[in-house]
């Protein structure tokens, strides 16, 4: 692909007995400490294989989860847990965290990537070296005593204050582990943290064989799709999609909007929406939006039905009332929740006559089984289609993945906000960094 063409693993002179510096995207899903999807280990599989197979010591890095955040899921807290930190002052604030991370880290369960080296281990058939800490001397002496072939997991990146401020001081660090970088890890290249591109400063670095995968397949539907292309777009807010839904109608014949953030544009069409979410910041965005699909000759396809309740449910999954109306009636004290029954025929015959598809972001509340019937028809369409079916990360790929529908689905991105970045049209720092061919 023109945007980026990279020197890949295979582009390494002479590998064996070389120390390569591998970064893969190992933020895995984990539930009380057990990995819930391998797939990201899986897909890392051929570039470590193939560095290990060539007589390469590899060196795997990655983060796992916000360790620096304490007021992400990792730590377990509650509302009112949350709302006290909140109102410390920042030293407090950050002194807590600490405390808290060195607990999390004293527990072994939350943030440390040692399941994955278990799990790891068990899909390549041979020993995983396991570090308890990145640029320490844990790191150093196992990097050291590595023998060629042999593979070394070390701890999470992100307990390191230097990754995600790309701090020259842990780029040179990292570097100095190993004498090639690779980086192969797709789902995190939208950061320029000191793993992901810091460290290509102080390394040659190359292409692994995952990231290869994801541009190749993403980059020929966006640059040279077969037609008719078509775009789902869904999930909560238009904000978080603005610039792929410009992006896109300059490249597809129709563009379907879902989720959430088709009510803002329902609301630019001069619709009451009741209490659905509405950007109302975003509406001017939307007619603009529109009047583009219109010059462009694009078709832009909206709910025209939606299923609608007096409340979101809570908790998310609990039986709820709903009743389905068309887009342009629904009543004041009720909310859009997913898409309604002719919308689902509608958005599935679309998809099942486009030989390019890419989507990306649920159309309703699928983690309710009332309302994801707009989310498995979109999922469903997509494995009936025979041209090339795209699914861009996050929700929606986890959606194929629960439904049963991935394996006839042609791409699931690795990559959350990686590949919308990429829908975006924007170049990712984590590739940026690699060496030109
Ligand atoms: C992801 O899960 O999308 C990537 O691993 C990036 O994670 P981050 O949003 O914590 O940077």
């Amino acid at each position: 692909m023109s945007m980026y063409n990279k020197k890949s693993v295979e582009d390494i002179p002479a590998l064996g007995g070389k120390r390569v510096l591998v970064r893969c995207d190992f933020n895995v899903p984990q539930k009380d400490g057990v990995i819930t999807s391998d797939k990201r280990i899986v897909e890392a599989l051929p570039t470590i294989k193939y560095l290990a197979g060539k007589g390469a010591r590899v060196i795997l890095c990655s983060h796992l989860g916000k360790p620096h955040n304490i007021f992400t899921e990792g730590f377990g807290l509650n509302k009112k847990e949350k709302k006290a930190l909140e109102a410390l002052p920042e030293a407090e604030r950050e002194a807590a965290r600490t405390e808290m991370l060195e607990k999390a880290k004293k527990d072994g369960k939350k943030f440390t990537l040692r399941p994955v080296a278990e799990r790891l281990a068990e899909l390549l058939g041979k020993a995983v070296a396991f570090a308890a800490d990145t640029v320490g001397e844990d790191a150093h002496a196992k990097a050291d005593a590595l023998q060629d072939g042999e593979i070394l997991l070390i701890e999470n990146v992100r307990f390191n204050a230097g990754e995600e401020k790309n701090a020259p001081e842990f780029a040179k660090a990292l570097a100095s582990l190993a004498e090639i970088y690779v980086n192969d890890a797709f789902g995190t290249a939208h950061r320029a943290h000191a793993s992901t591109a810091g460290v290509a400063d102080y390394l040659p670095a190359y292409c692994g064989y995952l990231i290869g995968k994801e541009i190749g397949i993403m980059g020929a539907a966006l640059e040279n799709p077969v037609r008719p292309f078509v775009a789902i777009l869904g999930g909560a807010k238009v904000a978080d999609k603005l610039n792929v839904i410009n992006n896109l109608l300059t490249k597809v014949d129709t563009l379907i909007i879902g989720g959430g953030m088709a009510y803002t544009f329902l609301a630019a069409k001069g619709y009451e929406v009741g209490s659905s979410l509405l950007d109302s910041e975003k509406i001017e965005y939307c007619r603009d939006m529109m009047k583009k699909a219109e010059e462009k000759g694009v078709r832009l396809l909206l709910p025209v039905d939606s299923v609608v309740a007096a409340t979101f449910p809570d908790p998310i999954d609990a039986a709820i009332d709903v009743e389905t109306v068309p887009s342009d009636k629904i009543p004041s004290d009720k909310m859009g929740l997913d898409i309604g029954e002719k919308t689902r025929a509608l958005f599935a015959d679309a998809i099942k006559s486009a030989k390019t598809v890419v989507w990306n972001g649920p159309m309703g509340v699928f983690e309710n089984p009332t309302l994801a019937k707009g989310t498995i028809a979109v999922a469903e369409a997509l494995a009936e289609c025979d041209g090339t079916t795209i699914v861009g990360g996050g929700d929606s790929a986890a959606a194929c993945e629960q439904l049963g529908f991935a394996d006839r689905i042609t791409h699931i991105s690795t990559g959350g906000g990686a590949s919308l970045e990429f829908l975006e049209g924007l170049v990712l720092p984590g590739i940026a960094c690699l060496q030109d061919k």
